[in-house]
C-alpha cells in the first residue's frame, strides 16, 4: 500500500538497524525520506541504495536529482544546533516536512553507583533532548507553514519495563513517553498527532553483546511468548501505519511492538 504519496519523512538514525528499516518501509509507502547519521555515512548510502532497489528514483548523497526518493544528512542528534540544521536541511531539500520519525537513540550499560555524568548526558541528549528539539523545530515548520503532521517517537519496553544497569536509558524514554502525552494535547488543536512505537527486543546492532552471549539470548527468548526477536521489519510496520491517514484519530498513545514481553510475567 503507497499510503505516504506526496509526504516527506525524516527519520533520525537511518543508517541501521529499526531507523534503516522505517526508512525503506516509509519510502515503499511512497514518501520522500531524509535519511540520517551520525557516525555511519555508509550505511546511510546503504538505506538510500536499498530504497533505490525498491524503486527510488536516485540514491545520491550530494547534490540534487530529478525524482529522487531519498536524501541522506549527516547529523549528531545529541547536539541541538545540529538537530535544528537537521530538521532546516531536510525541509530546504524537499520543500517541506510532513513526517518526523524520532529514532536515534543509544543506551550505556552500567552499575548504578558507576555512571559517569558524560555517559548519563550522552543518553539524556541523544534519546530526550534531541528528540525535544526535533520535534520542536518540526513543528515550527508545520505552524509557519499551516501543515498538519504526524510526530512518531521510537521509545521502548523500557518506557514501563525497569532494566537494571540502564537507567538513564529506562528515565530518558519515560520522559519521551510524557513528552508525547503532553504534546498530543498541546498540538492537536493544530492537527499534529505523535504517538511512540514502543519495541521490544529487535534484532539490531544495539544488541550486538546480546545476540553472540547464547545463554542471555535464550533467557530473553523464553521471555518473549512469540518466541523470537523482532525484526527491523516488524516496528516499520507500525510506523507507517502511525505516519499514515489511517492513523489520523490516534495521538498521545504508545504501541508496543514486543512479542508479548512487557506483560510476560510468569511464576515458575
Ligand atoms: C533495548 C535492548 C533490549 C530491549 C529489550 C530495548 O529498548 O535497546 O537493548 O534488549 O529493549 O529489553
Amino acid at each position: 500500500m503507497r499510503r505516504l504519496e506526496g509526504k516527506v519523512a525524516l527519520v533520525t538514525g537511518s543508517s541501521g538497524g529499526i531507523g534503516q528499516g522505517i526508512a525503506i518501509r516509509l519510502a515503499a509507502e511512497g514518501a520522500k525520506v531524509v535519511v540520517n547519521y551520525r557516525s555511519n555515512p555508509q550505511g546511510a548510502e546503504e538505506t538510500l541504495a536499498k530504497i533505490q532497489a525498491q524503486g527510488g528514483e536516485c540514491h545520491k548523497a550530494e547534490g540534487y536529482c530529478d525524482n529522487e526518493q531519498g536524501y541522506s544528512i549527516g547529523a549528531d542528534l545529541g547536539m541541538v544546533e545540529d538537530v535544528q540544521r537537521l530538521v532546516k536541511e531536510s525541509i530546504e531539500h524537499f520543500g517541506q516536512l510532513d513526517i518526523l520519525v524520532n529514532n536515534a537513540g543509544i543506551e550505556k550499560h552500567a552499575d548504578f553507583w558507576e555512571v559517569t555524568e558524560k555517559d548519563f548526558e550522552a543518553v539524556m541528549n541523544v534519546n530526550f533532548k534531541g528528540v525535544f528539539f526535533a520535534c520542536q523545530a518540526f513543528v515550527k515548520h508545520l505552524l509557519e507553514t499551516k501543515r498538519v503532521g504526524r510526530i512518531v517517537n521510537i521509545s521502548s519496553v523500557h518506557e514501563e519495563l525497569p532494566f537494571p544497569h540502564f537507567t538513564a536509558y529506562c528515565a530518558s524514554k519515560g520522559a519521551m513517553k510524557m513528552m508525547t502525552r503532553n504534546l498530543a494535547v498541546e498540538l492537536g488543536p493544530y492537527g499534529i498527532t505523535i504517538n511512540n512505537v514502543a519495541p521490544g527486543a529487535i534484532e539490531t546492532p544495539i544488541n550486538t553483546k546480546l545476540l553472540n552471549d547464547p545463554t542471555k539470548l535464550k533467557s530473553l527468548l523464553q521471555n518473549i511468548p512469540l518466541g523470537r526477536l523482532g525484526q527491523p521489519e516488524d516496528v516499520a510496520g507500525l510506523v507507517a501505519f502511525l505516519s499514515s491517514n489511517d492513523a489520523a484519530y490516534v495521538t498521545g498513545t504508545t504501541l508496543f511492538v514486543d512479542g508479548g514481553l512487557l506483560w510476560n510475567y510468569q511464576e515458575q
